[in-house]
């Protein structure tokens, strides 16, 4: 896509850059892609959509022609050039990066991508995890390599076993769905307390995540990250938590106080855990978590969306802006999220 010239319009030569046309809904929507540590543009190059031209920040002939942006991690100043910028999407389901930027302007609508699909491989990952803490399958691939035939481990019935889950949103829903199905006890901490689901028991209000907590044999984080579930993950939360537990940490890095969790893991409070995202990520090499027995490290790899689709919600979240409607994929920005 690099070589995509920006149809945008020849600069002013003085004054505000004019607001550009939005009347004309047939031509493709010019997004800028913005995002300090990728190139957005090169990953998205396999996946067109004719509703969108996709160009990097240095192919913008005319800064004042882009009205939508997608991003990730955006470089503090990432929005300055922009001045009549409608909407920015994140390419994923979290929007703490854009959220989070200085230069993003109050009045831009921001949406995020609310995919069932990805929604449907978190709840799997998460069910993966939990089986594999449950059912203790690190201990039969280590027996594996050593040809040791044990059965010895009498794992309790999932029926017998509490899975708490903060947050309820899609993910946390589809994942919730996928654990009853199992017959394991779910329990789940929502903000709103809106949504209910058979043989899922709901908490809501401020006590929520530490009702959730205390019950939880193991603890599915996938809340969204704002100033109020940054550092939740910590100290005072694990001691809460029963003897034994497992936590299973699929939100955000900045949810966990790692040092905290590490305590909890080495005075035996907590059994385990596993971490998907960390608050340095790629994870540097020297963390205590690669190597640590009774931790399970993955590369923020716990769900995706396909590019296209991520696409052609940007093309749909734009085209209900522009009609005037609120997008599907909106975010309450003073919840943030
Ligand atoms: C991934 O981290 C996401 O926000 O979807």
């Amino acid at each position: 896509m690099t070589e995509t010239t920006t149809p945008g319009r020849p600069a002013p030569d003085s004054g505000p850059a004019p607001s550009p046309d939005l009347a004309d809904t047939t031509a493709p929507i010019l997004v800028v892609a913005l995002s300090e540590p990728f190139d957005l543009v090169a990953n998205f190059k396999e996946d067109q959509d004719p509703r969108v031209t996709l160009v990097r920040p240095d192919e913008v002939e005319d800064p004042g022609a882009v009205t939508c942006a997608i991003a990730w991690r955006p470089a503090a100043d990432a929005f300055d050039p922009y001045p009549n910028i409608k909407m920015v999407s994140s390419i994923a389901a979290g929007v703490d990066s854009i959220m989070d930027c200085p230069s993003l302007p109050s009045g831009v609508t921001v949406t995020r991508i609310r995919d069932e699909e990805q929604a449907r491989m978190m709840a799997g990952f998460a069910a993966w995890h939990v089986l594999h803490h449950h059912r203790r399958m690190g201990d039969y691939l280590d027996n594996q390599k050593a040809a040791r035939w044990d059965r010895s481990y009498r794992a309790p019935m999932a029926s017998e076993v509490t899975v708490g889950l903060l947050g309820f949103g899609l993910m946390g829903q589809h994942t919730a769905r996928a654990l009853v199905a199992m017959g394991y006890r779910v329990l789940a901490a929502s903000r709103s307390g809106n949504a209910a689901l058979d043989g899922v028991e709901i908490l809501s209000g401020p006590g929520a995540v530490a009702a959730v907590a205390a019950r939880a044999d193991y603890l599915v984080n996938l809340l969204p990250l704002t100033d109020e579930t940054r550092d939740i993950l910590d100290a005072a939360l694990f001691a809460t938590m029963p003897a034994g537990a497992v936590l299973i940490q699929l939100g955000r890095g900045e949810h966990l106080v790692e040092p905290d969790l590490l305590a909890a893991l080495d005075r035996g409070h907590l059994a385990a855990a596993s971490l998907d995202v960390f608050r340095d990520e790629p994870l540097p090499a020297d963390s205590p978590f690669w190597a640590h027995p009774r931790v399970v490290v993955t590369p923020h790899k716990a769900s995706d969306t396909t590019r296209s689709e991520i696409l052609r919600q940007v093309a749909e979240n734009y085209a209900a802006l522009i009609a005037g409607e609120t997008p599907p994929g909106a975010v309450d920005r003073d919840a943030g999220y």
